[in-house]
C-alpha cells in the first residue's frame, strides 16, 4: 500500500476532521484544565508543549494508528539498522551512526561502520585541536586566524547554522567564515577580510564536483598561490569529501582529507567531517556534546513508543495540518538571535527531503507532501509576516523555539523577548472575538459607526496552531537534540507520505540546463536553442554586456 490515503486510519481521520471543525482550541482549553500536561513532553534540557494544536486524545490516537499502518516502526528500524532505505540511489541512510555515542555496531552490507566513523572523528579532533592551539600554522609559520569553509547546500547550511548558533563558545582570535554562492561577490567579500598567510580553507563537498564549490575553491587557491606560491596549497587547504582522487587532483594532501561515506546525505552531514568547521570554531569536546545531544534524540526516537515519541508527535502534527486541514506551509520561529540560520538549514533538510510528488515506487501522489518552510528569529518576524499568520487566509502551523537562559542577559531584553514569545502563541490560539474587539473599541471611545467600520479588521480568528519548544539554554547538547528532532520529524513525514526522503533528483534539471547555457554566454553565436523567453533573455544579457 504505497499511498497514505489507502489506509483505514486515513478514512477515520477524514471523518474526525469534520467532527473537529467546530471545536476551536479555546474551547478545548476551557474544557480540559489538564490539557497542557496531556499534550506536553519534557526531556532533560527541553520542554515541548504541543497543547496549542487542534487536537484531542482521539486525534493523536488516530494519527498514531496512521503511523502504524504506514509501517513507521519497520521503516525506522530499517534506517537504524543500515538497510538501503534510500531506494533510488540504493544507499543506506546513517547519519545516526555519525553520532552513535554508544558505539553499538551498525552494519552496512555486513560491515560495521563505527570503526571508520571513530577514525574520522579522531582525525577531526587532532586537526581541530592543532588549528585552535596554533600548532597547525600557515606556510610562512603564521598562526591561523581565519578558517573559510567553501561548500554549498548541506556542505554549508548545517555547519554554518551551528557555528552561528554556538558563537558564544567560539575561540577569540579565530574566525570561521562560510562561502557558498557561485556569485563572485561572496568569495570576494570574504577574502577582503582575510590574509593568505593566516587563512585556512576547508573545501567541503561530498562529491567534490559541485560547480559552485569548485569555482570558489579555485578562486581561493589562485588568491593564495599569488601571495604564497604553489607549495603553500597543501598547508592552507584541506578537504571534507568522499572523493579522494578529485581532492588529490586539486592539490590537497590525502593526509588532510576528511572522509565520509555515501550513506551520509548532504543535508544530514553536519555530524560528519562536514562538521569540521564546527569543531574548529567551538572545540572538539563541544562538538562531541553536539553529537551527544543528537544521539540522545536518536535513542528517544528509536526506543520510545510512538504515542510518546517526540519526532513522531511533531511529524504527525505536520501531516494532520497538511493532509487534513489544508495547510501548505509551516514556520519555524526561533526566539534566540543565535538561531538566525536555523530556518535556512531546515529549509534544505525539509524541502529537499520531502519536496516530492511520487512515492518510493514512482506512483503519482494525489495529496500534498512537504510543506513550504520559512522562518525568521523573533521578534523580527512579528514585524514582518506574522500579520498573515494571525489574520491571513492560509493556515500556517508554527514552531516557537525559545530558551530560558540567554547567553546575553542584558537588562530586561530577555524578559521582553520572552514576553513576546509567550504572547504570540497565546494570541494565535485565542484570537480575539468580535465581542472582545467591540468592547475594546468602545472602551477607546469609538462611536457606533466607527466600531461597525473597524470591527471586521480588529477580529482575530484564532485557532492558529503552535508548538512551543522551550530549551533551558542554547548549548551544543541542546542544539544537537533540536536538530535531530527535526531530522527525524522529517523522516516520519516522509514515511507517512510514502516518499523517499533521501534523494534530491529535483535539483538536477537546472544544473543540466545551466551546463548548456554557460558556453552560450561566452560565444558570439546567436542563441536560438531555447524557448523565445530564454533565448531573448540570454541575448539581452549578451548585448548589454558588450
Ligand atoms: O543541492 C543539491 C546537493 O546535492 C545537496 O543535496 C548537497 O548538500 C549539495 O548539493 C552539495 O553537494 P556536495 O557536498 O557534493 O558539493
Amino acid at each position: 500500500m504505497s499511498l497514505l490515503t489507502q489506509t483505514a486510519a486515513h478514512a477515520a481521520l477524514v471523518a474526525h476532521t469534520a467532527a473537529m471543525a467546530d471545536r476551536p482550541m479555546r474551547d478545548l482549553f476551557a474544557d480540559d484544565p489538564a490539557r497542557f500536561s496531556r499534550f506536553s513532553h519534557h526531556l532533560p534540557g527541553l520542554l515541548v508543549d504541543y497543547s496549542k494544536n487542534r487536537i484531542t486524545e482521539e486525534t493523536m490516537a488516530l494519527l498514531t494508528e496512521l503511523a502504524e499502518q504506514r509501517g513507521l516502526i519497520a521503516q525506522r528500524n530499517a534506517m537504524f539498522s543500515g538497510q538501503h532505505v534510500n531506494n533510488t540511489e540504493n544507499r543506506a541512510v546513517l547519519h545516526v551512526a555519525l553520532r552513535n555515542r554508544s558505539n553499538r555496531p551498525i552494519l552496512v552490507d555486513g560491515h560495521d561502520v563505527m570503526p571508520a566513523v571513530n577514525r574520522v572523528l579522531a582525525q577531526m579532533e587532532q586537526f581541530s585541536t592543532a588549528v585552535r592551539s596554533g600548532e597547525w600554522r600557515g606556510a610562512t609559520g603564521e598562526r591561523i586566524t581565519d578558517v573559510v569553509n567553501i561548500g554549498i547546500g548541506g556542505s554549508d547550511l548545517g555547519p554554518r547554522m551551528v557555528v552561528e548558533a554556538l558563537k558564544p563558545y567560539a575561540q577569540p582570535g579565530l574566525t570561521v567564515r562560510f562561502v557558498s554562492n557561485v556569485d563572485g561577490t561572496d568569495i570576494a567579500e570574504c577574502l577582503k577580510q582575510c590574509r593568505p598567510h593566516s587563512t585556512l580553507f576547508l573545501v567541503a563537498s561530498k562529491t567534490f564536483t559541485t560547480q559552485e564549490t569548485l569555482t570558489n575553491a579555485h578562486t581561493a587557491r589562485a588568491w593564495l598561490v599569488k601571495a604564497l606560491g604553489e607549495k603553500a596549497v597543501s598547508q592552507h587547504f584541506v578537504a571534507l569529501s568522499t572523493n579522494e582522487p578529485a581532492c588529490a587532483a586539486f592539490g590537497i594532501d590525502p593526509a588532510n582529507m576528511f572522509d565520509f561515506w555515501d550513506w551520509v546525505g548532504g543535508r544530514y552531514s553536519l555530524w560528519s567531517a562536514i562538521g569540521l568547521p564546527i569543531a574548529i570554531a567551538i572545540g572538539f569536546e563541544r562538538f562531541s556534546q553536539l553529537l551527544a545531544g543528537a544521539h540522545a534524540m536518536d535513542e528517544h526516537f528509536r526506543t520510545t513508543p510512538l504515542r510518546d515519541n517526540l519526532p513522531v508527535i511533531l511529524g504527525l502534527l505536520g501531516v494532520w495540518y497538511i493532509n487534513y486541514q489544508g495547510a501548505h506551509g509551516t514556520a519555524v520561529l526561533p526566539y534566540d538571535q543565535y538561531l538566525h540560520r536555523f530556518a535556512a538549514h531546515l529549509q534544505q533538510v525539509d524541502m529537499e527531503s520531502n519536496g516530492k510528488s511520487v512515492t518510493r515506487d514512482g506512483e503519482a501522489i494525489p495529496y500534498t507532501t512537504g510543506p513550504i518552510l520559512f522562518g525568521e528569529p523573533g521578534t523580527n518576524g512579528q514585524h514582518s509576516f506574522y500579520q498573515l499568520i494571525h489574520q491571513g487566509t492560509h493556515l500556517i502551523p508554527c514552531d516557537f523555539i525559545g530558551v530560558v537562559h540567554s547567553h546575553n542577559p542584558l537588562g530586561d531584553h530577555h524578559l521582553k523577548l520572552m514576553s513576546n514569545f509567550f504572547a504570540q502563541t497565546e494570541a494565535m490560539m485565542r484570537g480575539k472575538t468580535a465581542d472582545e474587539a467591540r468592547a475594546e473599541l468602545a472602551a477607546e471611545g469609538k462611536s457606533e459607526q466607527q466600531i461597525a467600520a473597524l470591527l471586521p479588521h480588529k477580529v482575530f480568528p484564532g485557532n492558529r496552531p503552535t508548538t512551543t519548544l522551550l530549551a533551558d539554554r542554547l548549548d551544543p547538547y541542546t542544539l544537537g537534540l533540536l536538530v535531530a528532532l527535526y531530522e527525524h520529524r522529517i523522516f516520519v513525514q516522509g514515511v507517512l507520505w510514502g516518499v523517499n526522503s533521501f534523494d534530491q533528483w529535483g535539483v538536477e534539471l537546472g544544473k543540466q540546463l545551466a551546463k548548456t547555457i554557460l558556453p552560450e554566454l561566452d560565444s558570439p553565436a546567436a542563441v536560438t536553442g531555447h524557448d523565445s523567453s530564454t533565448n531573448s533573455l540570454i541575448s539581452h544579457f549578451k548585448q548589454h554586456r558588450k
